[in-house]
């Protein structure tokens, strides 16, 4: 199949590398998009480590995925200065706005919600972003406009 095909490719490209597993699962992310259930099993079998190895690693980090992402990913700021000027309450708001959790995606695959520690934007604190475009002194009408833009 094309996922046996494409998982030959990276494996052979990480075939000696000390400590290949987190360089895997990032390619396979890259090339995905997320960790598609079938690869552990592939990925195991190469690095003669069991599946259950390989989804440890993949629940531990958060930034892999088991599932595709939504259309938009909005990031939340959770560090310090956020969260000092009303980041928490923004990031409750989009819970219950878009009824998910951290990492969660809507039920209809327009948004997923991924925290983030510092956008070095924290002069405009609460910051978010969404997909590659940082916002400042996001409040809960600027958090519902761009979630309401977003398709949530
Ligand atoms: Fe949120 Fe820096 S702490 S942008």
């Amino acid at each position: 199949t094309q996922t046996h095909e494409t998982m030959r490719t990276i494996l052979a490209r990480h075939k000696g590398q000390e400590g290949p597993l987190l360089p895997i699962l990032h390619s396979v992310q890259a090339e995905f998009g997320f960790i598609p259930g079938d690869v552990v099993q592939i990925i195991a079998d190469d690095l003669n480590i069991t599946r259950a190895e390989v989804h440890g690693v993949i629940t531990f980090y958060h930034d892999f995925r088991d599932a595709p992402a939504g259309k938009h990913i909005v990031k939340i700021c959770r560090a310090e200065a956020c969260q000092a000027v009303g980041g928490a309450a923004i990031s409750e708001r989009a819970f219950e706005k878009l009824g998910v959790g951290w990492h969660g995606t809507t039920a209809n695959g327009a948004v997923t919600l991924e925290p983030v520690y510092c956008l070095g934007l924290c002069a405009c604190a609460p910051a978010a972003m969404v997909d590659d475009t940082v916002v400042g002194r996001v409040d809960a009408d600027k958090l519902d406009k761009l979630l309401a833009e977003a398709g949530a």
